[in-house]
């Protein structure tokens, strides 16, 4: 048996309520609550980045599973500070991990986390005494005044995969589906993300439809025999939207009770952080966990979606006991004790990128996590503990 073992998260210091964007951009905000199903949005600190949340997500894991005993760290990223240099590197200096560890860093949108799990798998296959631990993270970002920028966010997502896992065990069955779509990519000279975002509405329900058939295919559960579902989610109304049409593929007609309790306790986080790519079906999954009362023995779906595109459907049983390995309380916190910005605040931190001088500048001291940026110097990026 190998699955999640200890999932955590990090996210932005700050927050800011959609309400607050909604007059700028012409919006009703209902149509941000309701319509898109996000409520806030997380906003990174200036010395706040990929690395920083990444490695503040990963430290109470490591600190819970021993430094000693992780081999291996994948960083799974669709905002890629460097072309060569792995921030999982630097994630594996701030963490204090020992030297003899395998990092590397895996992009294909928001789906790389579900590749970058199924690669630690196989490894702990191959070894069972491996502990690999996979950090997802991501910054959303896209142009100010476009009808994306409410679906923006920031979030990191780490867990361990391991042999007898504590929060899920994952079955051997895995839907596949790639397509050379172009509805979401962010070429190398842009801050922002370029989107057709209805086309990539219908580009992510392809893609997790072809990805259930092919799971189907390969001998996995049919839709009636799973009981919670957790969807990449862009926005959370993007997870009802998959449900509902793998309901309709299956010949399943869902009423509302059902598909609330498949699929809305896994929005808690996300609703909050907004967008945080290939962080967000991890997160996802946390709320589902830390939300409901007892899922022992449950069949939880993992339906992964990158632009681009690939999709990856998969499933796993919660085991007993699992409510002892959960973090709820402190997510709880981290979300609760982010401090409100407005409007003009948000926008003069969004305007700060790109830099005029990207070789070389210094950021403020404004997170309130355990590492930070502190600037980039001749081209060099500089993380510290931040207290
Ligand atoms: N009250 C309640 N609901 C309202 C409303 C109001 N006053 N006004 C509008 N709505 C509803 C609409 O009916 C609609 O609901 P349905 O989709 O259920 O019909 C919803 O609010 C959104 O309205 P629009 O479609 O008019 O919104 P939009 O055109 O302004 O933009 C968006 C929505 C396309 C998602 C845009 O925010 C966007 O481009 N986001 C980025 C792209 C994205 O997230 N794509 C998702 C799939 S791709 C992916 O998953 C990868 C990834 O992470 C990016």
């Amino acid at each position: 048996m190998i699955g999640i073992d200890d999932l955590a998260m990090a996210t932005g210091t700050y927050r800011i309520d959609l309400a607050g964007i909604a007059g700028r951009l012409g919006a009703d905000p209902a149509k941000y609550y309701q319509g898109l199903g996000q409520t806030e949005m997380s906003v990174v600190a200036e010395d706040e980045d990929i690395v920083t949340l990444g490695a503040a997500a990963a430290l109470p894991i490591v600190e819970r599973a021993g430094r000693d005993q992780i081999r291996t760290l994948l960083f799974a990223t669709e905002t890629g500070i460097d072309q060569s240099k792995s921030a999982g590197v630097y994630v594996h200096r701030l963490l204090d991990l020992p030297p003899n560890v395998r990092v590397v860093e895996l992009k294909q949108a928001c789906y790389s986390s579900t590749a970058a799990m199924q690669f630690a798998a196989a490894l702990v296959a191959r070894n069972p005494a491996e502990k690999v631990l996979v950090i997802a993270s991501d910054i959303a970002r896209y142009e100010l005044g476009s009808s994306a920028e409410p679906t923006q966010g920031a979030g990191a997502a780490a867990f361990t995969v391991t042999a007898d896992p504590a929060l899920l065990t994952l079955e051997p069955a895995a839907g596949l589906f790639t397509t050379d779509v172009m509805d979401f990519w962010r070429p190398n000279h842009r801050v922002t993300a370029i989107v057709d975002g209805h086309s990539s509405i219908s580009a992510y329900l392809e893609a997790i439809g072809g990805a259930f058939d092919d799971y189907r295919a390969q001998g996995g559960a049919d839709f009636g025999a799973i009981d919670r579902f957790c969807y990449h989610q862009p926005f959370t109304k993007m997870a009802r939207k998959a449900h509902q049409h793998l309901a309709e593929r299956s010949g399943i007609e869902l009423d509302r009770e059902t598909l609330a309790a498949q699929v809305d306790p896994t929005m808690g986080y996300n609703r909050r952080i907004g967008n945080s790519y290939t962080a967000s079906v991890y997160l996802a999954l946390q709320a589902l966990l830390d939300d409901q009362a007892d899922l022992s023995g449950e069949r939880v779906a993992i339906a992964s979606y990158g632009s681009g595109a690939v999709a990856e459907f998969l499933a796993g049983t919660v085991p007993d006991g699992y409510r002892s390995a959960l973090r709820n309380s402190t997510n709880e916190q981290i979300l609760a004790d982010r401090p409100q910005i407005d409007d003009d605040s948000y926008l003069a931190r969004q305007r700060t990128m790109p830099r005029d001088d990207p070789s070389n500048y210094t950021t403020g001291h404004e997170t309130r996590g355990p590492f930070r940026f502190a600037g980039v110097r001749q081209d060099q990026r500089i993380y510290q503990a931040a207290r």
